[in-house]
Protein backbone atom coordinates (compact mmCIF):
# COMPACT_ATOMS: atom_id res chain seq x y z
CA UNK A 1 0.00 0.00 0.00
CA UNK A 2 2.98 2.79 1.06
CA UNK A 3 4.55 1.74 -2.68
CA UNK A 4 1.19 2.47 -4.32
CA UNK A 5 0.56 5.97 -2.33
CA UNK A 6 4.16 6.93 -3.19
CA UNK A 7 3.72 6.22 -6.80
CA UNK A 8 0.43 8.54 -6.77
CA UNK A 9 2.20 11.94 -7.16
CA UNK A 10 4.12 10.78 -10.35
CA UNK A 11 0.57 9.98 -11.97
CA UNK A 12 -0.59 13.06 -11.56
CA UNK A 13 2.68 14.48 -13.16
CA UNK A 14 2.22 12.69 -15.43
CA UNK A 15 -1.22 13.48 -16.04
CA UNK A 16 -0.41 17.31 -15.85
CA UNK A 17 2.35 16.68 -18.18
CA UNK A 18 0.47 15.17 -20.78
CA UNK A 19 -2.57 17.84 -20.19
CA UNK A 20 0.23 20.65 -20.92
CA UNK A 21 1.05 18.95 -24.04
CA UNK A 22 -2.06 18.54 -25.38
CA UNK A 23 -3.11 22.39 -24.67
CA UNK A 24 -1.68 24.86 -26.88
CA UNK A 25 0.26 27.21 -26.20
CA UNK A 26 -1.32 30.44 -25.95
CA UNK A 27 1.33 31.97 -28.48
CA UNK A 28 0.16 34.88 -30.65
CA UNK A 29 -0.73 33.83 -34.38
CA UNK A 30 0.61 36.25 -37.13
CA UNK A 31 -2.20 35.35 -39.25
CA UNK A 32 -4.89 36.39 -37.29
CA UNK A 33 -3.09 39.21 -36.30
CA UNK A 34 -2.25 40.78 -39.65
CA UNK A 35 -6.31 39.92 -39.99
CA UNK A 36 -7.52 41.67 -37.46
CA UNK A 37 -5.01 44.69 -37.43
CA UNK A 38 -6.21 44.97 -41.95
CA UNK A 39 -9.74 44.85 -40.54
CA UNK A 40 -9.97 47.19 -37.81
CA UNK A 41 -8.59 49.56 -40.58
CA UNK A 42 -10.93 48.86 -43.00
CA UNK A 43 -13.77 48.83 -40.58
CA UNK A 44 -14.79 52.44 -39.05
CA UNK A 45 -16.29 52.40 -35.52
CA UNK A 46 -18.32 55.26 -35.12
CA UNK A 47 -20.18 54.37 -31.97
CA UNK A 48 -17.00 52.90 -30.55
CA UNK A 49 -18.29 49.63 -29.86
CA UNK A 50 -15.35 47.77 -30.34
CA UNK A 51 -13.49 49.31 -27.44
CA UNK A 52 -11.07 46.19 -27.13
CA UNK A 53 -10.21 46.01 -30.86
CA UNK A 54 -6.75 47.31 -29.79
CA UNK A 55 -3.56 46.68 -31.18
CA UNK A 56 -1.87 45.01 -28.25
CA UNK A 57 -4.75 42.54 -28.31
CA UNK A 58 -4.74 41.80 -31.86
CA UNK A 59 -1.33 40.14 -31.04
CA UNK A 60 -2.84 37.85 -29.18
CA UNK A 61 -6.82 37.76 -29.57
CA UNK A 62 -6.72 34.42 -28.33
CA UNK A 63 -6.45 32.23 -25.52
CA UNK A 64 -7.02 28.71 -25.74
CA UNK A 65 -11.10 29.03 -26.22
CA UNK A 66 -11.14 32.57 -24.52
CA UNK A 67 -11.64 35.82 -26.76
CA UNK A 68 -10.27 38.48 -25.76
CA UNK A 69 -12.29 41.27 -28.14
CA UNK A 70 -15.57 41.83 -28.68
CA UNK A 71 -17.48 39.35 -31.12
CA UNK A 72 -14.52 37.29 -31.92
CA UNK A 73 -15.00 33.49 -30.51
CA UNK A 74 -11.72 31.32 -30.64
CA UNK A 75 -10.75 27.72 -31.08
CA UNK A 76 -7.30 26.43 -29.95
CA UNK A 77 -6.05 29.51 -29.46
CA UNK A 78 -7.14 30.68 -33.25
CA UNK A 79 -10.29 33.10 -34.05
CA UNK A 80 -13.24 30.68 -35.31
CA UNK A 81 -15.68 33.43 -35.82
CA UNK A 82 -15.93 37.02 -36.03
CA UNK A 83 -19.76 38.39 -35.58
CA UNK A 84 -20.53 42.00 -35.15
CA UNK A 85 -23.77 42.14 -36.32
CA UNK A 86 -25.71 45.39 -35.41
CA UNK A 87 -22.91 47.53 -34.64
CA UNK A 88 -23.28 50.38 -36.66
CA UNK A 89 -20.22 50.00 -38.51
CA UNK A 90 -18.75 51.81 -41.39
CA UNK A 91 -15.83 50.94 -44.16
CA UNK A 92 -15.28 48.47 -46.11
CA UNK A 93 -13.92 44.81 -45.22
CA UNK A 94 -10.25 44.49 -45.77
CA UNK A 95 -9.02 41.84 -48.46
CA UNK A 96 -6.45 40.56 -45.51
CA UNK A 97 -9.71 39.23 -43.88
CA UNK A 98 -8.09 36.11 -45.71
CA UNK A 99 -5.62 36.32 -42.82
CA UNK A 100 -7.97 34.80 -40.37
CA UNK A 101 -7.52 31.52 -41.99
CA UNK A 102 -8.89 29.45 -39.50
CA UNK A 103 -12.92 31.46 -39.90
CA UNK A 104 -16.04 29.43 -39.50
CA UNK A 105 -18.13 32.07 -39.39
CA UNK A 106 -18.37 35.32 -40.54
CA UNK A 107 -21.38 37.73 -39.84
CA UNK A 108 -20.89 41.45 -40.47
CA UNK A 109 -24.62 41.94 -40.75
CA UNK A 110 -26.80 45.03 -40.10
CA UNK A 111 -24.30 47.75 -40.49
CA UNK A 112 -23.65 50.68 -42.76
CA UNK A 113 -20.66 48.49 -44.77
CA UNK A 114 -19.79 49.38 -47.87
CA UNK A 115 -17.12 48.59 -51.00
CA UNK A 116 -17.26 45.32 -52.28
CA UNK A 117 -17.14 41.73 -51.12
CA UNK A 118 -13.25 40.79 -51.38
CA UNK A 119 -12.41 37.75 -53.51
CA UNK A 120 -9.87 36.75 -51.58
CA UNK A 121 -12.79 35.25 -48.95
CA UNK A 122 -11.92 32.40 -51.01
CA UNK A 123 -8.75 31.74 -48.97
CA UNK A 124 -11.02 31.02 -45.71
CA UNK A 125 -11.28 27.14 -46.66
CA UNK A 126 -13.06 26.64 -43.66
CA UNK A 127 -15.65 29.33 -44.42
CA UNK A 128 -19.70 27.77 -43.54
CA UNK A 129 -21.45 30.91 -42.34
CA UNK A 130 -20.85 34.04 -44.39
CA UNK A 131 -23.65 36.85 -43.52
CA UNK A 132 -23.02 40.28 -44.91
CA UNK A 133 -26.98 40.83 -44.93
CA UNK A 134 -28.49 44.16 -44.84
CA UNK A 135 -24.99 46.51 -45.90
CA UNK A 136 -23.95 48.80 -48.33
CA UNK A 137 -22.06 46.40 -50.59
CA UNK A 138 -21.79 47.22 -54.15
CA UNK A 139 -20.03 45.37 -57.47
CA UNK A 140 -20.13 41.81 -57.92
CA UNK A 141 -21.04 38.12 -55.84
CA UNK A 142 -17.79 37.05 -56.09
CA UNK A 143 -17.16 33.54 -58.11
CA UNK A 144 -14.61 33.03 -56.39
CA UNK A 145 -16.58 32.16 -53.14
CA UNK A 146 -17.46 28.91 -54.89
CA UNK A 147 -13.85 27.69 -53.85
CA UNK A 148 -14.87 27.89 -50.07
CA UNK A 149 -16.10 24.23 -49.99
CA UNK A 150 -17.75 24.00 -46.60
CA UNK A 151 -20.00 27.17 -47.03
CA UNK A 152 -23.45 26.37 -45.93
CA UNK A 153 -24.90 29.68 -45.57
CA UNK A 154 -24.50 33.05 -47.83
CA UNK A 155 -27.19 35.42 -46.47
CA UNK A 156 -26.07 38.59 -48.51
CA UNK A 157 -29.80 40.52 -48.89
CA UNK A 158 -30.21 43.97 -48.53
CA UNK A 159 -27.22 45.15 -50.21
CA UNK A 160 -26.47 46.78 -53.31
CA UNK A 161 -24.96 43.71 -54.79
CA UNK A 162 -24.82 44.26 -59.15
CA UNK A 163 -24.12 41.90 -61.96
CA UNK A 164 -24.74 38.17 -62.75
CA UNK A 165 -25.44 35.03 -60.22
CA UNK A 166 -22.36 33.27 -60.51
CA UNK A 167 -23.04 29.74 -61.68
CA UNK A 168 -20.31 28.50 -60.36
CA UNK A 169 -22.09 28.95 -56.88
CA UNK A 170 -23.96 25.91 -57.82
CA UNK A 171 -21.23 23.50 -57.34
CA UNK A 172 -21.57 23.95 -53.52
CA UNK A 173 -22.81 20.94 -52.25
CA UNK A 174 -23.22 21.96 -48.61
CA UNK A 175 -24.98 25.18 -49.24
CA UNK A 176 -28.74 25.43 -47.70
CA UNK A 177 -29.27 28.61 -47.40
CA UNK A 178 -28.22 31.36 -49.97
CA UNK A 179 -30.33 34.67 -49.73
CA UNK A 180 -29.35 37.45 -52.40
CA UNK A 181 -32.89 39.22 -51.96
CA UNK A 182 -33.49 42.67 -52.36
CA UNK A 183 -30.13 43.72 -54.07
CA UNK A 184 -29.43 45.21 -57.93
CA UNK A 185 -28.56 41.60 -59.97
CA UNK A 186 -29.19 41.18 -63.26
CA UNK A 187 -29.72 38.62 -65.58
CA UNK A 188 -31.01 34.80 -65.59
CA UNK A 189 -30.86 32.75 -62.19
CA UNK A 190 -28.69 30.16 -63.21
CA UNK A 191 -30.26 26.78 -63.11
CA UNK A 192 -28.00 25.05 -60.63
CA UNK A 193 -29.21 27.49 -57.79
CA UNK A 194 -32.80 27.75 -59.09
CA UNK A 195 -33.31 24.34 -59.86
CA UNK A 196 -30.99 22.16 -58.09
CA UNK A 197 -31.08 18.46 -58.38
CA UNK A 198 -30.31 15.17 -56.31
CA UNK A 199 -31.24 15.77 -52.85
CA UNK A 200 -29.79 19.33 -52.68
CA UNK A 201 -31.86 21.56 -50.70
CA UNK A 202 -34.47 23.38 -52.78
CA UNK A 203 -34.31 27.20 -53.14
CA UNK A 204 -37.23 29.26 -53.44
CA UNK A 205 -38.24 32.66 -54.83
CA UNK A 206 -37.46 34.77 -51.71
CA UNK A 207 -34.10 33.76 -52.35
CA UNK A 208 -34.21 36.09 -55.22
CA UNK A 209 -36.97 38.29 -55.12
CA UNK A 210 -36.13 42.34 -54.73
CA UNK A 211 -33.84 42.00 -58.12
CA UNK A 212 -35.26 44.38 -60.48
CA UNK A 213 -33.14 42.60 -63.72
CA UNK A 214 -33.44 39.11 -62.28
CA UNK A 215 -35.46 36.43 -63.70
CA UNK A 216 -36.16 32.56 -64.60
CA UNK A 217 -37.22 29.91 -62.38
CA UNK A 218 -37.83 30.37 -59.10
CA UNK A 219 -38.84 33.95 -59.64
CA UNK A 220 -42.80 33.73 -60.97
CA UNK A 221 -42.96 33.98 -64.91
CA UNK A 222 -44.75 38.02 -64.19
CA UNK A 223 -41.38 38.96 -64.13
CA UNK A 224 -39.44 37.91 -66.16
CA UNK A 225 -37.98 38.78 -69.99
CA UNK A 226 -40.35 36.23 -71.79
CA UNK A 227 -43.52 37.52 -70.44
CA UNK A 228 -42.15 41.40 -70.85
CA UNK A 229 -41.78 40.74 -74.36
CA UNK A 230 -45.27 39.35 -74.82
CA UNK A 231 -46.71 42.28 -72.88
CA UNK A 232 -44.75 44.35 -75.73
CA UNK A 233 -46.34 42.47 -78.10
CA UNK A 234 -49.59 43.04 -76.54
CA UNK A 235 -49.59 46.57 -76.08
CA UNK A 236 -48.47 46.93 -79.87
CA UNK A 237 -51.80 44.99 -80.88
CA UNK A 238 -53.69 47.03 -78.38
CA UNK A 239 -52.89 50.33 -79.34
CA UNK A 240 -52.97 49.50 -83.46
CA UNK A 241 -56.87 48.04 -82.18
CA UNK A 242 -57.56 51.29 -80.47
CA UNK A 243 -56.52 53.54 -83.77
CA UNK A 244 -58.70 51.39 -85.71
CA UNK A 245 -61.47 51.92 -84.34
CA UNK A 246 -60.76 55.45 -83.40
CA UNK A 247 -60.53 56.04 -87.28
CA UNK A 248 -63.66 54.21 -87.79
CA UNK A 249 -65.10 56.60 -85.55
CA UNK A 250 -63.88 59.45 -87.01
CA UNK A 251 -64.74 58.72 -90.56
CA UNK A 252 -68.34 57.26 -88.87
CA UNK A 253 -69.14 60.67 -87.26
CA UNK A 254 -67.72 62.89 -90.26
CA UNK A 255 -70.24 61.19 -92.77
CA UNK A 256 -72.96 62.29 -90.20
CA UNK A 257 -72.15 65.32 -89.73
CA UNK A 258 -71.79 65.52 -93.85
CA UNK A 259 -75.21 63.68 -93.70
CA UNK A 260 -76.51 65.94 -91.43
CA UNK A 261 -75.45 69.38 -93.57
CA UNK A 262 -77.55 68.04 -96.24
CA UNK A 263 -80.53 67.35 -94.85
CA UNK A 264 -80.03 70.87 -93.39
CA UNK A 265 -79.86 72.69 -96.88
CA UNK A 266 -82.31 70.03 -98.22
CA UNK A 267 -84.86 71.19 -95.62
CA UNK A 268 -84.11 74.88 -95.82
CA UNK A 269 -85.36 74.39 -100.09
CA UNK A 270 -88.02 72.58 -99.13
CA UNK A 271 -89.44 75.15 -96.45
CA UNK A 272 -90.55 72.32 -93.80
CA UNK A 273 -92.13 69.89 -95.99
CA UNK A 274 -93.46 66.69 -94.22
CA UNK A 275 -91.37 63.61 -94.82
CA UNK A 276 -93.06 60.73 -96.98
C1 LIG B 1 -14.18 43.28 -24.60
O1 LIG B 1 -15.46 43.93 -24.61
C2 LIG B 1 -16.57 43.07 -24.46
C3 LIG B 1 -17.83 43.91 -24.49
O2 LIG B 1 -17.70 45.05 -25.23
C4 LIG B 1 -16.49 42.29 -23.18
O3 LIG B 1 -17.57 41.35 -23.15
C5 LIG B 1 -15.18 41.56 -23.10
O4 LIG B 1 -15.07 40.94 -21.84
C6 LIG B 1 -14.03 42.53 -23.29
N1 LIG B 1 -12.78 41.79 -23.25
C7 LIG B 1 -11.76 42.17 -22.49
C8 LIG B 1 -10.56 41.30 -22.52
O5 LIG B 1 -11.80 43.19 -21.86
C1 LIG C 1 -29.71 46.77 -33.24
O1 LIG C 1 -29.19 47.68 -32.28
C2 LIG C 1 -30.12 48.62 -31.82
C3 LIG C 1 -29.45 49.52 -30.81
O2 LIG C 1 -28.14 49.79 -31.18
C4 LIG C 1 -31.31 47.92 -31.16
O3 LIG C 1 -32.26 48.86 -30.78
C5 LIG C 1 -31.91 46.93 -32.14
O4 LIG C 1 -32.92 46.19 -31.50
C6 LIG C 1 -30.86 45.99 -32.65
N1 LIG C 1 -31.44 45.13 -33.65
C7 LIG C 1 -31.26 43.84 -33.64
C8 LIG C 1 -31.93 43.09 -34.73
O5 LIG C 1 -30.59 43.26 -32.81
C1 LIG D 1 -2.74 43.26 -46.69
O1 LIG D 1 -1.62 42.97 -45.90
C2 LIG D 1 -0.37 43.15 -46.55
C3 LIG D 1 0.73 42.69 -45.63
O2 LIG D 1 0.45 42.90 -44.31
C4 LIG D 1 -0.23 44.63 -46.92
O3 LIG D 1 0.98 44.83 -47.61
C5 LIG D 1 -1.39 45.04 -47.79
O4 LIG D 1 -1.32 46.41 -48.05
C6 LIG D 1 -2.70 44.71 -47.12
N1 LIG D 1 -3.76 45.01 -48.07
C7 LIG D 1 -4.80 45.77 -47.74
C8 LIG D 1 -5.79 45.99 -48.83
O5 LIG D 1 -4.98 46.22 -46.64
C1 LIG E 1 -27.98 37.10 -41.01
O1 LIG E 1 -28.11 38.18 -40.10
C2 LIG E 1 -29.40 38.74 -40.03
C3 LIG E 1 -29.42 39.95 -39.12
O2 LIG E 1 -28.28 40.19 -38.43
C4 LIG E 1 -30.35 37.68 -39.53
O3 LIG E 1 -31.66 38.20 -39.43
C5 LIG E 1 -30.34 36.51 -40.49
O4 LIG E 1 -31.17 35.49 -40.00
C6 LIG E 1 -28.93 35.97 -40.66
N1 LIG E 1 -28.94 34.96 -41.69
C7 LIG E 1 -28.85 33.67 -41.45
C8 LIG E 1 -28.96 32.78 -42.62
O5 LIG E 1 -28.69 33.23 -40.33
C1 LIG F 1 -35.69 21.67 -63.33
O1 LIG F 1 -34.86 20.57 -63.63
C2 LIG F 1 -35.54 19.43 -64.10
C3 LIG F 1 -34.52 18.33 -64.36
O2 LIG F 1 -33.64 18.22 -63.29
C4 LIG F 1 -36.27 19.74 -65.40
O3 LIG F 1 -37.01 18.61 -65.79
C5 LIG F 1 -37.21 20.91 -65.16
O4 LIG F 1 -37.81 21.28 -66.40
C6 LIG F 1 -36.45 22.10 -64.60
N1 LIG F 1 -37.39 23.16 -64.29
C7 LIG F 1 -37.22 24.41 -64.69
C8 LIG F 1 -38.28 25.36 -64.30
O5 LIG F 1 -36.23 24.78 -65.31
C1 LIG G 1 -38.76 29.60 -48.74
O1 LIG G 1 -37.70 29.01 -48.02
C2 LIG G 1 -37.50 29.56 -46.72
C3 LIG G 1 -36.32 28.88 -46.08
O2 LIG G 1 -35.37 28.47 -46.98
C4 LIG G 1 -38.73 29.36 -45.87
O3 LIG G 1 -38.56 29.99 -44.62
C5 LIG G 1 -39.93 29.97 -46.57
O4 LIG G 1 -41.09 29.69 -45.84
C6 LIG G 1 -40.06 29.42 -47.97
N1 LIG G 1 -41.15 30.12 -48.63
C7 LIG G 1 -42.06 29.50 -49.39
C8 LIG G 1 -43.09 30.37 -50.04
O5 LIG G 1 -42.06 28.29 -49.52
Amino acid sequence: MGDFSSGRPHIICALLLTCAALLPPSTPDPDDERCLTHLSESLQDPLKKLQNWTKTTFASPCDGFNSFLTGAICNNGRIYKLALPNLSLKGTISPNISSCTNLQGLDLSSNSISGTIPPDLQYLVNLAVLNLSSNRLTGPIPQQLSLCAYLNVIDLHDNQLSGLIPQQLGSLSRLSVFDVSNNKLSGPIPSTLGNRSGNLPRLNASSFEGNKDLYGYPLPPMKSKGLSVLSIVGIGLGSGLLSLVLSFTAVCVWLKISEHKMTAEEGKERQLMPDY
